[in-house]
This record gives C-alpha cells, structure tokens and sequence, in this order.
C-alpha cells in the first residue's frame, strides 16, 4: 500500500518485543516508548527540508545544511499517543503539541472529541499524529478528520504496533497521510485488542493495569 511504510530495524523490533512481555514494567516500558518514537521519528522525518548556512568551525568557515522551512507539530491521540511525546520532542524541540482526547459515544459507537487543542499554525505545519497502537482505526480517522477540519494538510501517522484492519481502514479514509508502522500484529480480537498485541498500551504506560 502506497503510503503506509512497516519498520523493520532490529533495535525497533527488539524494543517492541520487550515492551510486548506481560513482565515488563511501568518506568521500562513507558522509557521505551519513547525510545521507539524516536527511532520511528528518525525514519518518518527524514524529508524534512534542509538548507546550507554559513558556519564557522574552528578551522574554517562553511556552507552546512540546518532545518529550515516547514515547523512541525506533534499530536498524541489522548492518552496513550502522551508518551510518544517526547520521543519526538527530543529530536525536534521546537515542535508545537497538540492534544486530541476521543471517546466512544455509547449510543452511535462513533469516536467523539472529549478535548482537542491544535496550534494555531497547524495548517503551515508538519503534523504527526501518535497513537502506540492502531487497532480498529476509529480514532485514529476521527483525529485525522479533526485535524483537517482545522487546516492540516502535511499528515503523518505513527504507530508502534498495529493490526491489518486497522492500517487498511485508515489509508482508505485517508489515503493522502503518511503511515508508519513499528510492526504489524496479526489480528484483532473480539474485544478489539491487537493481538499478539502487549495489551493496553494507556494503561502500561500510566501504571492504572
Ligand atoms: N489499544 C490498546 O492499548 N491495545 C490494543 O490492543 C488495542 C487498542
């Protein structure tokens, strides 16, 4: 599927399999997360525009490529996506945060905004949304819906794991936004959690299991 990229690097797949073990704890695995939203973000960024600046080294002086051009906001699906934060944030810390927290509506079964808040500039921006795990897809379109609804164009999606229906719904409502996929699980279950999966992935990161 054009858009939609599976990581494969060991030390990507040998972090997801400890964060996979029921045994792994809370200060370990949220530590990871992080770590692996910053391998993810190395490779998902890496068209970031450049352009050569004068530097003076202290040998001489030179042309050397710095960032330029488009800023970038970081968007974590509430609240397992927070601890892809800093992940992020640790490679580009001028990025701008902005928060969607969605919620089943009991009636309609569809994903409602319980609190959104976007920079105002989101539209100039590149947004990457963060979600650890892509299972139906409900929220992630929902986000991606509201953050278009409010001018974001540039999209990408990062997800630690994530399972088939999930990536084939989501490139099918939004086919224009990047997906990048730490691994793809087997399946969902009835229950809607991807297995092999490593459970809830809020709950492990905030220590509520
Ligand atoms: N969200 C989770 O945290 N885990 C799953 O398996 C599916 C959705």
């Amino acid at each position: 599927m054009e858009n939609v990229k599976i990581l494969e690097h060991p030390l990507l797949q040998h972090k997801i399999s400890r964060l996979r073990d029921e045994t792994t704890g809370t200060n370990e695995f949220r530590a990871l997360v992080e770590e692996i939203a910053m391998l993810m973000g190395y490779e998902a960024l890496n068209d970031l525009p450049t352009e050569n600046v004068e530097v003076k080294t202290p040998i001489e002086t030179c042309k050397t490529p710095m960032l330029s051009g488009r800023k970038l906001a970081v968007v974590p699906i509430l609240r397992a996506g927070l601890g892809m934060v800093g992940g992020i944030t640790a490679l580009v810390p001028t990025a701008k945060i902005g928060h969607i927290g969605l919620c089943r509506n009991e009636e309609t079964h569809q994903p409602e905004e319980y609190y959104c808040k976007l920079p105002d500039t989101i539209g100039e921006r590149q947004v990457v949304v963060v979600d650890p795990m892509l299972a139906t897809g409900g929220s992630a379109i929902a986000a991606i819906n509201f953050i278009k609804k409010h001018g974001g164009k540039n999209i990408k999606f990062l997800c630690i794991i994530a399972a088939p229906e999930g990536v084939r719904v989501l490139h099918r409502s939004h086919p224009d936004v990047q997906i990048y996929v730490g691994h793809l699980d087997r399946e969902l279950n009835e229950d809607a959690y991807i297995c092999p999966g490593l459970g809830d992935a809020g709950d492990r990161i905030f220590g509520t299991r």
